[in-house]
């Protein structure tokens, strides 16, 4: 084991607009959940969590200030512990971001590992992040997943099945996924315009390039708040 110190940083990714919730006023991850905003329990959760030099959160370009707002009213203790950033238009265009941001402001190096997760899934875990961070650290990028509970049909048409695959090889993706940075980094930058344009998951990224991606044990209480009926269930949950 060597006494080296190895980084690894979190970026909390809320550049979407939640289209799916229907809320017209504000991006889903800014919607109360029990007495915060959902991104504020997720922040909080890293934050307490406590192994990651800096957790970086990327909103929306004209959201960054609000962000900054809700930091200093509902978590002041961990203000030294975050940094707001602007996300981007795709989802891997704000993981992107995230690389940019950590190369720019914080020691980088082959090392490095950067977790990144969904600011719409605020149940995960301490032993689901502390897996995550060794995951990608002893394979250089992991993926949390849950069994498949449902059988799932393949329709290449969207009128008929062309396939219905073993359920026991399948799994349902969450978030974190998480990796060595530098090489999510160089893998990103190798996309063809084509490849990045259709490609929303990174986890995909290596796969497609023949990269390992260990799979690490998620839960079904992580779940991700998309539709108005996912916030009503989280509500319930909180309160347990
Ligand atoms: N996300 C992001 N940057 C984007 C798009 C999505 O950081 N350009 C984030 C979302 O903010 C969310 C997470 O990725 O925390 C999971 O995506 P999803 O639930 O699909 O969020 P939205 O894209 O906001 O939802 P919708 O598809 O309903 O618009």
């Amino acid at each position: 084991m060597s006494n080296m110190k190895h980084n690894a940083y979190a970026a909390i990714l809320a550049g979407g607009s939640g289209t799916r919730m229907g809320s017209t006023d504000k991006p889903k991850q800014f919607l109360m959940l029990g007495d915060a905003p959902i991104i504020v329990h997720t922040i909080e959760k890293f934050c307490v969590f406590g192994g990651f030099d800096r957790v970086v959160v990327l909103c929306p370009a004209e959201w960054q200030n609000q962000m900054r707002d809700l930091l200093e009213r509902y978590l002041p203790a961990h203000a030294d512990q975050v940094d707001v950033a602007a996300g981007g238009s795709m989802r891997n265009d704000t993981v992107m971001n995230a690389i940019r941001y950590m190369q720019d402001n914080f020691d980088v190096d082959e090392d490095t590992v950067l977790v990144t997760h969904d600011a719409v899934r605020p149940f995960v875990s301490h032993r689901i992040l502390q897996e995550n961070i060794d995951a990608a650290r002893e394979h250089g990028a992991c993926d949390t997943v849950v069994p498949a509970t449902d059988t799932i049909v393949e329709s290449l048409d969207g009128a008929t099945i062309s396939a219905v695959p073993d359920r026991r090889t399948l799994y349902q993706g969450q978030t974190p996924q998480s990796f060595n940075l530098l090489k999510l980094k160089e893998l990103i930058e190798g996309l063809s315009d084509e490849e990045a344009a259709t490609l929303t998951d990174a986890c995909k990224i290596f796969v497609l390039r023949d990269e390992p991606v260990a799979l690490v044990a998620g839960d079904v209480g992580n779940m991700k708040i998309t539709y108005p009926q996912d916030l009503r269930v989280a509500t319930a949950l909180m309160g347990d």
